[in-house]
């Protein structure tokens, strides 16, 4: 099968879904690579690279769509790639379709078929493809927010890290699963007193053992404005699979929280934790609200994009493989988890939502 991978267009983007090494690896199994010409410049991997192992540079969107049916991307399509896209198509991409019926409704329209990363489950119920951009997204919060905590950034003027005669940062982070144990892992190493929430009590005992110093709470609504209104940074990254993100940090909470504190609230793609938050970008990082710094972008990834290119590259490559050399009913009726899930991860087919969670977050909208 023909293999396509656009430049992305989103703010501040500047991921490949694939590495010329992963793409090589696609060019030997006999599956024809075409990349629009600087897809991989702003993860330093040139057009040069690509051709040499083998893949076609097509110059336009218009041009790469044309030459491909599995459309590989990292993140959902905006106005250029929605105008390329069709009914043969398959679109394998991060998409966080129950934060944006509009998308949902538009690719119905098409008839493309749609396969979010983000709904590929594995073997032991974990989410393979979001793993690899949580990690990432979840160290940048820490690190994001600790300097949108300087004076010069708006923030109360806070070092997260004690030193000595000072108080100690205090960071909150809001979900214990794999964003926020990164998140946590770095403002531990920052030096912060950290506190983490979430409802689930293994992956709490799991944290404390790893980091004996700091504090794991159940969830609550009264623990998390208790907590919050202590914090000089809250990060947001709680996620119920599939659905809208839950709202856990209530405006009327925020409204009460320190002056200069800082919110990064990393589950933005799915509509965001924090009640009344809006999006920002790497551009436009941040905004203040009742005297809190609020940052909510929705691809935090792509500010090291060579990493996150990696990264993702790796995680993605079996499934890439797995799509292109099969036919998804086959995948269907395969004895293979790992195929299976890819069937089972579709969400949108010829023109009808197909995963019951999304039809479900939709109805509610
Ligand atoms: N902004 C970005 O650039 C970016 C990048 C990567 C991931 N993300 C997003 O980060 C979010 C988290 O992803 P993840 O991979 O860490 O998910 P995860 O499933 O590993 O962790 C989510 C955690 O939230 C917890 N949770 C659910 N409801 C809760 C509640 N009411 N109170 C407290 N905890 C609750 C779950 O128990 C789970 O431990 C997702 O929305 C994901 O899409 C954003």
């Amino acid at each position: 099968m023909k293999i396509g991978i656009p430049l992305e267009i989103m703010t501040g983007e500047g991921r490949v879904p694939l590495t010329p090494e992963a793409c090589s690896e696609l060019v030997d199994a006999g599956h024809p690579v075409f990349i629009q010409e600087n897809a991989g410049i702003n993860s330093g991997y040139s057009d040069q690279e690509y051709r040499s192992i083998g893949a076609q540079t097509v110059s336009s969107s218009d041009e790469l769509y044309k030459s491909a049916q599995l459309i590989v991307k990292v993140k959902q399509p905006l106005h250029q790639d929605i105008a390329s896209l069709g009914s043969d198509h398959i679109l394998f991409s991060y998409l966080h379709l129950a934060a944006d019926a509009a998308l949902v409704e538009t690719l119905c329209d098409i008839g493309v078929t749609a396969i979010p990363f983000e709904s590929v489950v594995d073997e032991s119920g974990q989410l393979p493809l979001l793993r690899p951009m949580s990690q990432v997204a979840g160290r940048i919060a820490a690190i994001r927010g600790a300097s949108l905590l300087f004076r010069n950034r708006g923030g109360r003027g806070i070092l997260l890290g004690g030193i000595d005669g000072a108080e100690t940062g205090r960071v909150v982070v809001l979900g214990a699963g794999t964003a926020g144990s990164h998140a946590l892992a770095s403002a531990v190493a920052l030096g912060a007193r950290v506190d983490v929430v979430d409802l689930n009590e293994e992956k709490l005992a799991a944290l404390k053992s790893q980091y004996p110093d700091i504090e794991t709470h159940l969830s609550t609504a009264g623990v998390i404005e208790e907590l919050c209104l202590e914090a000089d940074l809250v990060v947001g990254a709680v996620l119920v699979a599939g659905r809208r993100a839950p709202i856990v940090l209530k405006q009327s909470v925020i409204e009460k929280m320190k002056q200069g504190s800082v919110i990064v609230d990393i589950s933005i793609d799915q509509g965001g934790c924090v009640e009344n938050i809006k999006t920002t970008s790497s551009e436009n990082l941040c905004y203040t609200d009742h005297g809190v710094i609020h940052s909510a972008v929705p691809n935090m990834p792509a500010t090291v994009a060579r990493t996150s290119s990696q990264s993702l590259s790796s995680a993605i490559l079996p499934y890439v493989l797995q799509l292109a050399g099969s036919e998804l009913a086959v995948m269907a009726a395969s004895e293979s988890v790992q195929e299976r899930a890819l069937f089972q991860a579709i969400a949108v087919q010829s023109g009808s939502v197909v995963d019951k969670v999304l039809q479900d977050e939709i109805k509610k909208q």
